[in-house]
C-alpha cells in the first residue's frame, strides 16, 4: 500500500511512522508513507497556502490552486482508489471504514488547516470525508496519524500474530473480552480460574461471553441492530 499525505505541517508526522509497528511496516516494504509539504506547490514568492474568505467572516481558507498542483500531479503517476480529506465535519472513522481502506493500493490524504480547504477541492478532488471525533483539532495531521495507524496494522503481514488484530474491539462490533498475564495471582487479585484451566473450548465460550457483557455494559449502542 501507498499513502500520500498533503500536508502544511510535515514535521507533525515524521514521528509516527519513525517508531514501533509502522516504523516495522515500512520497513519491511508493506506501505509507502509520501508526505507532501503543500507550500512545495505555491508558485507566488510568498508560499501563501490560504487567504481570507470570499463573503467576509473570521478564519483563512486553504486555495484550491497549490492542492490542485499536488493531487493533480500524483495522479498523472498512479491511479489513486480514495483521496480523503480529514475534517470534523466528515463521516466519523469506525473499523468498518478502517477495514475497507486496508484492502486499498493508494491512498491520498489530504490534511485540513485553518477554516477547512476551498470547497471546490472537496467538490472535485475529494472521494472520502474523514473525522477521528466530534472534537476539534488545530489540523488533520494527527487524525491522519491515527487513520494510518489502524489501517496500516491490518495489512497482512505487519503485525506479528495475525490473528491478533481479528480479535481487537470493534473487529465483530463487541468490544474484546478482559485480558490477564503473569502473575496469577497479584496481592490476592486473582485472575479468572478458568483462563487457567486449560479447558480451551470453554475459555473460548467464556471470552464470548465476556466480550457480550462488557458491550452490553460499556457500548450498548454497538447492539442496537440485534
Ligand atoms: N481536523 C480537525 N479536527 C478533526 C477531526 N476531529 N477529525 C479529522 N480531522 C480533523
Amino acid at each position: 500500500m501507498r499513502i500520500d499525505i498533503i500536508t502544511v505541517v510535515p514535521d507533525i508526522l515524521t514521528s509516527p511512522f519513525d517508531v514501533s509497528i509502522l516504523k516495522r511496516a515500512i520497513e519491511k516494504g508493506l506501505v509507502e508513507i509520501h508526505l507532501h509539504n503543500l507550500r512545495d506547490y505555491v508558485t507566488d514568492n510568498y508560499k501563501q497556502i490560504d487567504d481570507y474568505q470570499f463573503g467576509g467572516g473570521a478564519g483563512m481558507v486553504m486555495m484550491i490552486e497549490p492542492i490542485d498542483k499536488c493531487i493533480t500531479g500524483l495522479k498523472a503517476e498512479r491511479e489513486y482508489d480514495e483521496i480523503i480529506y480529514m475534517t470534523p465535519d466528515g463521516a466519523t472513522l469506525n473499523q468498518k471504514t478502517v477495514n475497507t481502506l486496508s484492502l486499498k493500493e493508494n491512498i491520498i490524504i489530504l490534511c485540513g488547516h485553518y477554516k477547512g480547504v476551498d470547497q471546490r477541492v472537496r467538490d472535485h478532488f475529494i472521494t472520502r470525508e474523514i473525522s477521528i471525533g466530534d472534537y476539534v483539532l488545530s489540523g488533520g495531521e494527527l487524525a491522519a496519524a491515527v487513520l494510518c495507524d489502524a489501517v496500516i496494522r491490518l495489512i497482512p503481514g505487519v503485525l506479528g500474530n495475525e490473528t491478533s488484530a481479528l480479535t481487537d474491539s470493534f473487529q465483530d462490533d463487541l468490544l474484546a473480552p478482559p485480558v490477564y498475564t503473569r502473575p496469577a495471582d497479584y496481592k490476592g487479585w486473582k485472575v479468572p480460574e478458568i483462563l487457567t484451566s486449560g479447558n480451551f473450548p470453554k475459555i473460548e465460550t467464556w471470552r464470548e461471553e465476556q466480550s457480550y457483557l462488557r458491550t452490553r455494559q460499556l457500548r450498548p449502542d454497538l447492539l442496537k441492530d440485534e
